[in-house]
């Protein structure tokens, strides 16, 4: 079977590629499973195939929302494991998106100083980003991902079929992530692929080569620093004024189309700022552009963005570490503060360039 190995502290782990839940199970049933938490859209869709992996073990369905990822639902999911006797030999499988993962990853870690896990990604986001680097973020009050670990899986089952239920908005958002990938590894020829990957439609054929060249890129990054204390943090490109315009947009935008917009963003500032080339920043821009298309149902304030922005964990009193785009495959972390220039360039995005803006 093909599949992809990837080097963690907590123990080397593969990630297997297949068409199809019926040709991963082989590979699965060589692990013993105990409990699954599975998002119930997934199951619904793919009920007969996912029978056939359970196998009558007990079951515990996601609602698949932001809510589900705090410590409220931490705690609901801890008291069903203890209720249904899961011990220190007991392994969970998530099946779901980058919610599901990030609920499971953090109760295995907790629930009794820590459970194997391991993992169906079932959006395309989550096979070409989130399964990988073990890093997972629960929302605390209204702030996504405040509280987090480091966990990895025992194994990840990248099983197309998922995708087939996946409404196009998720694999739009899925790209998101895959094109922050790309710049981050930086030539030109894999912007082209992806260009060229996407005159097929959000569903080309090539999709599974895009997902595992994906992740070749970020292995190559979280193998050398799995912990971020600095490389790694090049990986939260586009992701501080995205989070904030989910935040801003009640989650309306998915995460992957709120990176892309982050990413357009803070290319705007980088040029304002002599860090990347107007020439670089619309090339990237025509990708989002046509390719990742959205439309925000209202105006956003560059104040509400700023103070989500405050609430970033890369902020201090000082201001916040923003990951810059110098160019293909060169990133920079520099320190900007919360002054009159920041609000001056957001507002200017917002006004004059917003990508997304609605008509
Ligand atoms: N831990 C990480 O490294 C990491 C990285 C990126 C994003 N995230 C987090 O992941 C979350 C987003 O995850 P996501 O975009 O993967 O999806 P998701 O888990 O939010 O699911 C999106 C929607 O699609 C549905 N769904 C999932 N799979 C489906 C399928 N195969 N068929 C039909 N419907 C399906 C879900 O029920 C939900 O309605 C955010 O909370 C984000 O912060 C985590
Ligand atoms: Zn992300």
């Amino acid at each position: 079977m093909d599949q992809l190995e990837i080097k963690s502290a907590q123990g080397n782990y593969q990630v297997y590629f297949t068409d199809n839940v019926r040709d991963a199970k082989s590979q699965f049933d060589r692990y013993e499973a105990t409990h699954f938490i599975i998002d119930r859209k997934v199951y619904e869709a793919h009920q007969q195939a996912l029978d056939s992996l359970i196998n009558g073990s007990s079951i515990y369905f996601i609602e698949a929302t932001e809510e589900t990822k705090t410590l409220a639902g931490v705690a609901e999911l801890s008291t069903w494991l203890q209720g249904n006797g899961a011990n220190r030999s007991s392994r969970l499988v998530a099946i779901g998106g980058g919610i599901t993962q990030d609920l499971v990853t953090f109760t295995s870690h907790v629930y009794y100083r820590g459970i194997p896990w391991l993992f169906f990604p079932t959006t395309l986001l989550s096979m070409c980003d989130s399964s990988i680097g073990a890093k997972c973020g629960i929302n605390l009050n209204e702030f996504k991902n405040q509280l987090g670990v480091f966990q990895s899986p025992h194994a990840v089952f990248t099983c197309m079929q998922f995708l087939e239920s996946l409404p196009d908005f998720h694999i739009s958002s899925g790209y998101g992530e895959i094109l922050k990938l790309y710049l981050t590894g930086g030539d030109w020829d894999l912007l082209e692929n992806l260009q060229s990957a996407l005159q097929s439609g959000l569903r080309t054929p090539n999709l599974r080569e895009l997902i595992k060249t994906s992740l070749k890129i970020k292995k190559g990054i979280i193998e050398r620093d799995e912990y971020e204390s600095d490389l790694r943090r090049v990986l939260n490109y586009g992701h501080t004024f995205g989070h904030s315009l989910e935040k801003v947009t009640n989650h309306e935008i998915p995460h992957g189309l709120a990176v892309a917009w982050g990413m357009d963003l803070i290319n705007f500032i980088a040029v304002k700022r002599n860090l990347l080339s107007e020439r670089r920043f619309l090339e990237i821009r025509e990708v989002i552009k046509n390719k990742l298309p959205f439309q925000l149902r209202s105006s956003v304030s560059p104040e509400d963005l700023i103070e989500g922005a405050r609430k970033d964990k890369k902020t201090d009193k000082t201001g916040v570490n923003l990951i810059f785009l110098n160019d293909l495959g060169s990133l920079e972390i520099k320190k900007v503060s919360f002054d009159e220039r920041l609000f001056q360039e957001i507002s200017d995005y917002l006004k004059n360039h917003n990508v997304y803006a609605g008509r």
